[in-house]
Formats: structure tokens, sequence, C-alpha cells
């Protein structure tokens, strides 16, 4: 384990054993103060992630397990250096190779916390794709656990959305005619429809700002 993972490691450790009230602020503040990008990224994809089960009528306690995997879906990222990250040209295969082992680097750091024990699978598998192309196992369908498809799909909207070091944002007409597309292919069509409907009425420049929901 490298010095950098185990000052993460121990910093993530000290927010898990805070009592629940007020540990997921605590969890957001660290992940945004430690990385910025993701931090916000990961703060705007749990809540996306939140209206959507709302939409699909989850229990309750489902919505809360949701919001804190939401929340670390990517904090395996905190490990794979800046310079590959925020890449401005072209990755290399090893730079791609690189990056799409953060849902490892991710699950098994949460391995090591009693408290997020529970959320490493969902971290594990929230880039697999609902066809089987996606990674790191390939699953597919229902076989994908259910809240790292709706995590794929409040992923996939933001990142489309947000502008990034490396390429500007699409609008939110451009990224929800994609998720439209594609709703067979990479996302599970029944969430991306859920989703669809409990953004409806956001427009670009609305949306979810640092956790708050802005609707028009
Ligand atoms: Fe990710």
């Amino acid at each position: 384990m490298t010095y950098h993972e185990s000052i993460l490691l121990q910093k993530l450790k000290a927010i898990s054993l805070k009592d629940t009230g007020g540990s997921n602020e605590e969890l957001a503040l660290f992940l945004t103060k430690t990385e910025n990008i993701t931090g916000i990224h990961s703060i705007r994809v749990s809540g996306y992630a939140v209206i959507t089960a709302m939409e699909m009528g989850l229990p309750e306690e489902l919505i809360a397990s949701l919001h804190v995997s939401a929340l670390l879906h990517d904090i395996g990222k905190l490990l794979i250096p800046h310079h590959v990250l925020y890449k401005t040209g072209c990755l290399s295969e090893e730079e791609t190779a690189l990056i799409q082992e953060h849902p490892l680097h991710g699950s098994s750091m949460l391995k090591k916390i009693e408290r997020y024990r529970q959320y490493c699978d969902i971290v594990l598998y929230h880039h697999e794709f609902f066809n089987g192309q996606g990674y790191p196992q390939g699953l597919s369908g229902s076989d994908i656990p259910l809240l790292s498809r709706i995590i794929a799909v409040a992923d996939a909207y933001e990142a489309m959305t947000s502008d990034r070091p490396y390429r500007k944002g699409f609008s939110h007409r451009e990224a929800v005619n994609r998720l439209r597309i594609s709703r067979h292919i990479q996302w599970d069509p029944g969430i991306t429809d859920s989703f669809l409907q409990a953004i409806k009425g956001f427009s670009s420049g609305s949306g979810i700002k640092n956790g708050i929901i802005n609707e028009l």
C-alpha cells in the first residue's frame, strides 16, 4: 500500500467511525477537499441517484445505502495520478487501463473499512454495461447490483453535462438524447426511464449543484 493510499484509508476510517448523523456531509467535504472534481461529481451523482430511487419507489433503507455508495463510487479515482485522470490529449492503452482500475481500487479500499464494506460490490460494478460490455467483469442485466445500475445512469448524466479539463460538457438536451439512444445498451432501460422522469423539468444550467437540487 502506498503512503497516499494509507493516508486516504486512515481519513476514510475516521469518517466512518462518526455517528450516522452528519457523516455523509463529512464524507462529501472530505472528497471535495481531497480532489475537487471527483468530489463535486460524486455529490451530484449521489443526488441524481437518490431522486431516481425515489422515483422508482425504493425503500428508505436502500435509498440511504445508495446515498453513501454513490458518494463513494469513484473513491478509487483518488489513487489514479492526476495527470492521467485529467489528461487533455488522447489516452494511451496503458493510461485507459489505469483509469479503468478505479472501481477495483475503490472496492478494495472499502473492504478494509467495516462500515463501508457493504458497499464494495456496488462500487466495483458501477461501470458495468447492461449489455455486458462494461468493466471490470462484463456482468450484464440483473447480474449487476441494482444500486450499481442506478449509479451508472446518474454517473453518465453528470459526467456528460459537466465540463472537464479535457472537454466541454454536453447540454442537458444532448445528454438526455444520448441516454435515450443507449438505454438498452449501456444502462438498465427501466432505471433510465425513472431517471429521465425524475429530472423532467431540468434544463441546461439547472440540475444538482453541490448536492442541492435546482429545479426550474
Ligand atoms: Fe467511475
